[in-house]
């Protein structure tokens, strides 16, 4: 490790883990090379696709641009969570069952976001989809298909949350 080397501690996906990093690297960066998780994926590098998107804080970020510093002492958790108990997330489910990836090298970033904007608002409309996903970016344009999951998935959680009541 050289002298501006850092060592971060942080929870990953529910795990206490530590890592050493330099201080320009990305927690993209960390989780692939580090962790082997490849989940979230570099396109644009630039902020502007949401194929890198991971929660830190429970909060969407783009892991090209978060330097992995800033995730000492918080809790990243990213797309590979989501089976943690071996069942998929209604949203993965319904990706899925609508076919809404051609490529999936932007599919990560759209079930995290979409997983987002559910815990926020449990059945948005059409316009509220569009606009939440906004700054995720499909290059085979499965849009049509990924607006289909996200009102499917929101509707297995309306389900699942009446049935639970
Ligand atoms: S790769 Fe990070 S936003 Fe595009
Ligand atoms: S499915 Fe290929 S980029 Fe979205």
């Amino acid at each position: 490790m050289s002298a501006t080397s850092l060592m971060i501690h942080f929870t990953l996906n529910g795990e206490p883990v530590s890592a050493g990093i330099e201080p320009h690297h990305t927690i993209l960066d960390v989780l692939r090379q580090q962790f082997s998780l490849y989940g979230a994926r570099e396109s644009c590098g630039q902020g502007l696709c949401g194929c890198c998107t991971v929660i830190v804080n429970g909060e969407s970020v783009s892991g090209c641009l978060f330097l992995a510093a800033m995730a000492d002492g918080g809790e990243v958790s990213t797309i590979e969570a989501l089976d943690a108990n071996g069942e998929l997330d209604p949203v993965q489910q319904a990706f899925i069952e609508c076919g809404a990836f051609q490529c999936g090298f932007c599919t990560s970033g759209f079930i995290l976001m979409s997983r987002q904007l559910l815990e926020r608002n449990p059945d948005p409309t059409e316009a509220e989809i569009r606009h939440f996903l906004s700054g995720n970016l499909c290059r085979c344009a499965a849009y049509p298909e990924i607006i289909e999951a996200v009102k499917l998935a929101a509707q297995m959680r309306r389900s699942t949350a009446e049935l639970v009541k």
